[in-house]
């Protein structure tokens, strides 16, 4: 099932999702249950993270209940300026009551292909795991780049050195290595929510999201967990040609 939930501008947004995160959180704290989090990179999450840290929230979100992942890291190390890690460290790690425990980074610093194998393993020792599946994240936070990739997940690229749970790929302009979750760890989420922004991704989104044929060679097309659900929140401009059909 899908739902779209377009808002005004970024901000709105991010207090739109920063909202929807601290409820689900809040659920599972309240059924003693570990909030297991993939979170995405970028720049469009920083808003998020920053009001999930900001006065208005910091209160509201049962950050001990919560274990955070990455979705996908670059191969550097967590102190460069391109790691998702520091990013999502200076935005709201660095300003929230967390314990080191509790965060699972991507070691990008280390050899790709062994990263892989050992995060793999980290999340199966973290993540609850049904019976016949893999590890499901209670949220996953996904962008979207415009070429509809998401994650470290590039159009006409198999991740390589994978497992069922993560690979290495290769940044298809920069060569960048990076680190990702595969396409099955995703679509065993119980929720993905895409956050996307931006007038440059509407035609994709509207390509993705309109069901238009062919839209499968783009790897945000692919995400679909089997049992969970997909939100894609919107700022309007990433919008605008979505709305035209809704
Ligand atoms: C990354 C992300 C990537 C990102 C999209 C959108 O490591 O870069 O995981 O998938 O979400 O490229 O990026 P922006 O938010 O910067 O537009």
């Amino acid at each position: 099932m899908e739902n779209i939930v377009i808002s005004k501008d970024a901000s709105t947004l991010a207090k739109r999702v920063a909202h929807d995160l601290t409820e689900a959180a809040r659920l599972a704290a309240s059924a003693q249950r570990r909030f297991c989090l993939a979170l995405s990179g970028g720049t469009t999450p920083r808003l998020l993270y920053q009001h999930l840290a900001s006065p208005q929230l910091i209160n509201e979100v049962p950050w001990d209940h919560l274990e955070f992942f990455w979705g996908d890291e670059r191969c550097v190390p967590p102190d460069a300026a391109e790691s998702n890690y520091r990013m999502t460290r200076e935005a709201m790690l660095n300003h929230v009551p967390v314990k080191p425990e509790q965060i699972h980074r991507i070691q990008g610093e280390q050899s790709p292909a062994v990263e892989s194998s050992r995060y793999a393993a980290e999340i199966l020792k973290t993540v609850p795991t049904p019976r016949d599946g893999l590890p499901r994240f209670d949220w996953v936070l996904l962008g979207m780049g415009n070429d509809g990739h998401t994650a470290s997940l590039f159009p006409d690229q198999d991740l390589a050195h994978a497992n069922d749970l993560c690979g290495v790929a290769q940044h298809p302009k920069t060569g960048q290595l990076r680190v990702s979750f595969s396409y099955e760890l995703l679509n065993a989420a119980s929720h993905v929510a895409f956050l996307v922004t931006g007038a440059s991704k509407a035609e994709m989104l509207a390509t993705i999201i309109g069901r238009v044929p062919g839209r499968e060679r783009y790897p945000a097309a692919r995400v679909s967990p089997r049992v969970g659900t997909i939100t894609w929140y919107l700022d309007h401009e990433a919008g605008t040609e979505i709305s035209k059909k809704l």
